[in-house]
């Protein structure tokens, strides 16, 4: 028997699982994308760097996510890397259908995405492919443009469901 055959047979519980890819410390961002006439957030940590040449970054929506169906339609996100001091977007987007920004200042990127102005860092990109991944999508994203509103600010981290400082 294959090494791959005796991994599919061992159950897995969804809680373990959870619990233990929160021992990943990460960063937070919010991705954003557009309607076409008002801006959307949504808060994600499952982004990740793919590939410099071509630039190629990517990020996991839940399958039924809001930001996933604008996404099929725009064509486009950008990833707002959050800073230290901005826990509370990463709690407003982690709502379901954020729709208002309110005070939030943001403008439109190349790709035609809205980009947080304000953010640590943000990739603006245009969407090259969508792969189905269980009751996730991976999204690919080929990355437009790039910037670091706050060149000397700190992450915003994220470990074991809470907010972890790296001071
Ligand atoms: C720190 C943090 C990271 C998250 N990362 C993801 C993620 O990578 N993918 C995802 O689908 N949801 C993620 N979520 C949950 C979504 O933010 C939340 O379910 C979403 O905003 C719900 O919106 P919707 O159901 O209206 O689309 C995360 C939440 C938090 C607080």
């Amino acid at each position: 028997m294959s090494t791959a055959m005796s991994a599919a047979t061992v159950e897995v519980d969804p809680r373990a699982l959870r619990d233990v890819c929160g021992q990943f410390l990460t960063g937070v961002t919010v991705i954003t994308s557009t309607d076409g006439e008002y801006p959307f957030g949504m808060t994600a940590n499952s982004f990740t760097s793919v590939s410099l040449d071509p630039p190629m970054v990517l990020f996991c929506p839940h399958k039924d996510a809001k930001i996933r169906e604008l996404i099929d339609r725009s064509g486009c996100f950008a990833v707002n890397v959050l800073a230290e001091e901005q826990a509370e977007l990463c709690r407003r987007f982690s709502h379901r259908v954020t729709v208002c920004f309110g005070d939030i200042p943001t403008r439109i990127g190349v790709s035609g995405a809205p980009v947080l102005t304000d953010s640590l860092a943000y990739l603006d990109c245009r969407v090259v492919r969508e792969i189905a991944a269980g009751d996730h999508t991976v999204v690919l994203g080929e990355v437009l443009d790039v910037g670091r509103p706050r060149p000397d600010g700190r992450p915003l981290a994220f470990h074991s469901g809470k907010y972890v400082s790296l001071a």
